[in-house]
């Protein structure tokens, strides 16, 4: 089928090649003309795991191309997604200029029927607010072209986007037209072969899905996040009550590992705006509420603990910082942990060496030259002359360190965890003070 796909984000850019990749016929569309310009040359401008290779072929065989030409992609698509960003707005309602200036772009350049088919994040009612203003462009053209606005959210994970897009758990279609459904069926029918992974729904309840998947999420992060703060507090180890918890089918073991706090691009957003949306109605959504403060909660502890260590004095402290990812396998930096406590430290006059296997670019790009932050080329380097280390994404080549070489370089002995990646018992062999999530914290005096 012939495809358009308006933004070259994550989402537009991994849901496009996935799609030329199993045939379809896929041009993608991006304002950003730099951006265009360098996936025409084969520059990939994020990290995802398969994604290059996956890129490259496909263009390479004329199924994939990128444009920054709106007419052509509205000339070429039947269908038509909608894949632009919706950043929060000041007071954490998504901000939908984006997709409702390419729905009115689509409008201005249609000539005959069209499905649009929205995958960005929006609050409940944006199909019907693009409806309309694809409606006020046509008749404004003089125009009257039959179109269908349907609702897929993606439930792709950064690090796993291809992987999930290629093999989806669910494919939920929200639209009221048996036609438009019939479509996508057809689109997704590569994606659909074992057994019935589509969902049809009416067009607000898949709106609807979307956030309440990320918010049940998130839910489970902020509990478990809950029951490590108590599990501290009695002497207990929340590692062993996860694992004990977990194994209850209904529980499952994932989405509860506790540390510090939710990041990414989805999560804070979407608990945000869901919140919004429930006020809009006069609701009060108590549960999303403690949901979003025992994150932001969270996402302090580490900092806390190493200004307690610290006895409040963090001036002229240099803190190595291994992990600036919000997760591990990729290399984005929106809402990480590691961004409020480098900022925390920098504001108490504290020094950073960090070290990220692949984020390193994206730190540069996001804070630029500064006196008080080292990128280390190495997690050793990033030790060398620091006091004490901070843990914050949980990167699988940080999980078995020299432990005898961190006590030597480190010269306070001390390593704050905030992802749980160690054997507290181990550390304490090499005589390094320990401190994670959910468990008793140890001290290096007295383990030496
Ligand atoms: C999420 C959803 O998983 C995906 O379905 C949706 O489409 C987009 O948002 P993503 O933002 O890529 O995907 O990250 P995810 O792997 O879900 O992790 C989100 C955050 O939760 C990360 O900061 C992660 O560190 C944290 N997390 C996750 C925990 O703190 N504990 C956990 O047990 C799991």
């Amino acid at each position: 089928m012939k495809v358009s796909v308006f933004g070259t984000g994550y989402v537009g850019l991994v849901q496009g090649t996935v799609l030329a990749d199993v045939g379809h016929d896929v041009i993608c569309i991006d304002i950003d003309e730099a951006k265009v310009a360098g996936l025409k040359a084969g520059e990939i401008p994020i990290h995802e795991p398969g994604l290059a290779p996956l890129v490259l072929e496909n263009q390479a065989a004329g199924r994939l191309r990128f444009t920054t030409n709106a007419a052509e992609g509205v000339a070429h698509g039947e269908l038509i997604f909608l894949a632009v960003g919706t950043p929060p707005d000041e007071d954490g309602s998504a901000d939908l200029k984006h997709v409702l200036a390419v729905a009115r772009t689509i409008a201005r350049y249609m000539d005959g029927p069209r499905t649009l088919v929205n995958k960005s994040t929006v609050p409940v009612g944006t199909a019907d607010r693009v409806a309309a203003a694809v409606r006020e462009v046509l008749q404004e053209r003089g125009v009257d072209y039959p179109f269908d606005v349907v609702s897929n959210p993606e439930f792709l994970k950064e690090g796993a986007a291809v992987a999930d897009c290629k093999r989806p758990d669910r494919i939920v279609i929200g639209t009221d037209s048996p036609a438009a459904e019939a479509r996508l069926r057809e689109l997704y029918a590569p994606f659909n072969r074992n057994h019935d992974k589509i969902v049809v729904m009416d067009i607000r309840s898949a709106e609807l899905t979307k956030y309440a998947a990320n918010a049940m999420l998130a839910t489970k992060i902020s509990f478990m996040n809950e029951i490590a703060n108590l599990a501290e507090r009695l002497g207990a180890d929340v590692e062993a009550v996860r694992r004990g918890i977990g194994s209850d089918p209904r529980i499952g073991y994932h989405f509860i590992y506790p540390g510090l706090g939710y990041g990414g691009s989805c999560f804070p957003k979407d608990v945000k705006a869901l919140i919004h949306t429930a006020r809009s109605t006069d609701f009060s959504p108590e549960l999303l509420l403690a949901v979003e403060r025992r994150n932001e909660a969270q996402r302090r502890v580490l900092f806390d603990r190493i200004n307690a260590f610290y006895g409040g004095e963090l001036k002229g402290k240099v803190v190595a910082l291994w992990g600036l990812a919000f997760k591990p396998n990729t290399d984005d930096m929106r809402e990480a942990p590691s961004r409020s406590l480098m900022e925390a430290l920098w504001a108490a006059g504290a020094r950073v060496q960090a070290h990220d296997p692949v984020a390193m670019q994206e730190a540069s790009r996001v804070y630029g030259e500064r006196s008080d932050l080292v990128l280390a080329a190495t997690p050793t380097a990033a030790l060398e002359g620091a006091d004490c280390l901070a843990i914050v994404t949980e990167w699988q080549t940080f999980r078995v360190p020299d432990f005898a070489q961190m006590a030597h370089l480190l010269k306070d002995r001390m390593v704050f965890d905030g992802r749980n990646l160690y054997d507290p018992a181990l550390l304490a062999r090499h005589g390094l003070g320990y401190s994670s999530i959910g468990r008793a914290a140890q001290d290096p005096a007295q383990q030496v």
